[in-house]
């Protein structure tokens, strides 16, 4: 019998990555999205590279009654994979209520439903926004957080928080906090990846959309950091390299093989890379030159931060394998695919 997994947000972008991973490793698959920022046809994409289309139940996880209309449904979920959030740094400081109440109260809803359903194992969507701007690079996880520096931030700080407290006051439950980097790049089949709605806040995305000519330019949000070029530093990882950490990390809460009820893990690649740095992989990978001008910084961005992800390498025995360039080529292969398919 196969074990049912709840991907919350599945047809958005690193969820529909891991709902693929998911099928690969024998799991069945149920997705909840209200589509915000995503598309139902996603799924269909899911279904042509996996062979099977997972379920797709169409709800705004904030509406604790028909959460609990969709668990009284599906009682046999086995672990959940809580994906569904707002996620952009810059919106978030435009629109802070927005954020905390979407974050935060879908988590309590999330955890009030798998309490009454009795479903006991997490993995959580945590970000490296909960460091703030560290003292000390690259991070491991007992790095000290530093304030948050964006709303959305907060709510990844806040909403660890509620899991740790959550999982210290009931025993049966389970959490993995999973600390992503910046995850990049598409499904190599070019059938799924990052489709934002609207204009992209994301860095690759718009890299991808203005070469595609949808976009004018490329603005870079300042040049003038304390690094070693003067642009922001990050940590940019292949999307399915982060999808199958999930697996890994849901096969652990479902083996029992979690050392504590709340563990975290930083996945990233280990190496800090500048905005033109990635933009020269971006032109490199793809033989096309990109316009870009650099302009002022965004309100919220953490200057540099890249990870130390030994515990992830070790104790999960996950590491990334794709390079940035490999990375960068498969979101244009996805970019020229979606634009072919739509226009
Ligand atoms: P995404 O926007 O592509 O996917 C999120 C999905 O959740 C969307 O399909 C959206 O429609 C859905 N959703 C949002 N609120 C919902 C709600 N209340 N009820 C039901 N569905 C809802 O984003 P993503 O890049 O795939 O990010 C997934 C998770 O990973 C988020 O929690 C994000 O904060 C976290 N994260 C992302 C990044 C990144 O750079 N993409 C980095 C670190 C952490
Ligand atoms: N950037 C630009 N121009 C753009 C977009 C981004 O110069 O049009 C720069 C940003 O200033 C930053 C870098 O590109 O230096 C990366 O920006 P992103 O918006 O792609 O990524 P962030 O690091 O700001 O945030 C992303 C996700 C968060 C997640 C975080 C983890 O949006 O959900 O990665 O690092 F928490």
């Amino acid at each position: 019998m196969k074990k049912k997994i709840l991907v919350t947000g599945g047809t958005g972008y690193i969820g529909s990555h891991t709902a693929v991973e998911l099928i690969a490793e024998g799991f069945d698959v149920v997705i909840i999205d209200n589509l915000y920022n995503s598309e139902a046809e996603v799924a269909d994409g899911i279904k042509m590279i996996s062979g099977v289309k997972p379920q797709l139940e169409v709800l705004d996880i904030c509406d604790r009654s028909k959460l609990d209309v969709f668990f009284e449904k599906h009682h046999d979920i086995a672990a959940v994979i809580h994906f569904a959030a707002y996620k952009a740094v810059g919106e978030s400081v435009r629109k802070p209520l927005e954020y905390y109440h979407n974050n935060l109260m879908s988590l309590i809803n999330l955890l009030g439903a798998m309490k009454q359903f009795n479903i006991n194992g997490l993995v959580f969507s945590s970000s490296c926004t909960v460091y703030g701007q560290p003292e000390v690079l690259p991070v491991n996880e007992l790095t000290p957080w530093q304030p948050a520096q964006s709303p959305y931030g907060n709510t990844k700080q806040i909403g660890e928080e509620i899991l740790m407290d959550t999982t210290r006051a009931d025993e049966n439950i389970k959490a993995i906090a999973l600390r992503y980097f910046n995850p990049i790049g598409a499904h190599p089949s070019g059938l799924i990846g990052e489709l934002p709605r609207g204009v992209p806040e994301n860095l690759v995305p718009y890299i991808t959309q203005t070469a595609y000519g949808l976009r004018d330019e490329l603005k870079v949000f300042g040049n003038d950091f304390n690094t070693p070029d003067g642009y922001c530093v990050r940590d940019y990882l292949h999307v399915v390299d982060l999808a199958k950490a999930h697996v890994v990390a849901v096969k652990r809460l479902l083996e029992g093989k979690t050392k504590s009820s709340y563990e975290v893990f930083n996945l990233g690649t280990g190496t800090g890379v500048s905005v033109l740095e990635a933009i020269q992989s971006f032109e490199r990978a793809t033989g096309v030159k990109l316009k870009y001008k650099v302009t002022g910084r965004r309100p919220g961005d953490v200057e540099k931060i890249w990870a130390d992800p030994s515990l992830a390498n070790t104790e999960l025995g996950w590491k990334t394998v794709s390079s940035l360039d490999e990375s960068m080529l498969t979101a244009w292969n996805w970019e020229k695919n979606i634009r072919g398919k739509k226009s």
